[in-house]
């Protein structure tokens, strides 16, 4: 018998292949900047702040500008990004999602985002998975990015569950931290070299099973 009460999702990456969309914007930005910026210095920004996404940035560059700059360069970069999240639909929830989270709800397992960013209402809304979720933590109402375990902890508070009655489902080097750092056990979606903290690690939800919630 499993004890877990709630299963709780990142968005970017785990549920939506947003990572990719991120991924393209700051190379945009990189670009523009006149540096490169490869998919392996991506996997530092992913689970991270807008912001502080953009320091990461800012450092694989070798570059500094001061507080209003950098401001303006994230919205720059958002404001891509956002003209690519716009296009989305059902389409782009990946493979075996939707089926897991309904195999959830039949075993009455709530469901819970924990996601850092700001736009997670905004794909939730054009993918039409919004209805899904218990609880939805996302980045308005955090002010502490992973690998800091506030998401995921206020996640478990708004549910009424404690932290190991939680699975987390990251894909993220950052997010797995933030489990581990909230008391929770996690599964990795992606590969089993960079999320080699997590408990388990798949890559992706296709065919996935309640076997999967066993420790
Ligand atoms: C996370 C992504 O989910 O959200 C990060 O993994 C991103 O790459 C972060 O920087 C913040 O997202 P947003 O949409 O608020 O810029
Ligand atoms: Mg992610």
């Amino acid at each position: 018998m499993s004890i877990v009460k709630v299963c709780i999702f990142d968005l970017d990456g785990v549920v939506v292949d947003t990572a990719k969309y991120h991924f393209i914007a700051w190379r945009r930005l990189a670009d523009e900047l006149g540096f490169e910026f490869t998919v392996e210095d991506n996997e530092r920004l992913k689970g991270v702040s807008r912001m502080d996404s953009l320091e990461i940035l800012l450092e694989i560059g070798g570059k500094t500008y001061d507080e209003e700059t950098k401001i303006e360069l994230a919205q720059k970069k958002n404001d891509w990004y956002v003209q690519y999240i716009t296009k989305m639909d059902e389409s782009e929830i990946l493979p075996g999602v939707k089926d897991f989270m309904t195999l959830l709800k039949k075993e009455n397992i709530k469901i819970a985002l924990g996601s850092v960013s700001k736009n997670a209402m905004s794909i939730l809304n054009n993918i039409h998975l919004t209805e899904y979720f218990d609880s939805i933590i996302d980045g308005t109402k955090v002010s502490n990015a992973k690998p800091d375990p506030e998401v995921f902890l206020n996640a478990a508070k708004e549910l009424n569950v404690l932290p190991q009655e939680c699975v987390v489902f990251e894909d993220a080097v950052a997010g797995i931290q933030a489990a581990i750092n909230a008391g929770m056990p996690s599964v990795g979606i992606g590969s089993p070299e960079i999320l080699n903290k997590a408990n388990k690690v798949v890559p992706g939800f296709e065919n996935m099973d309640l076997s999967i919630l066993e420790f």
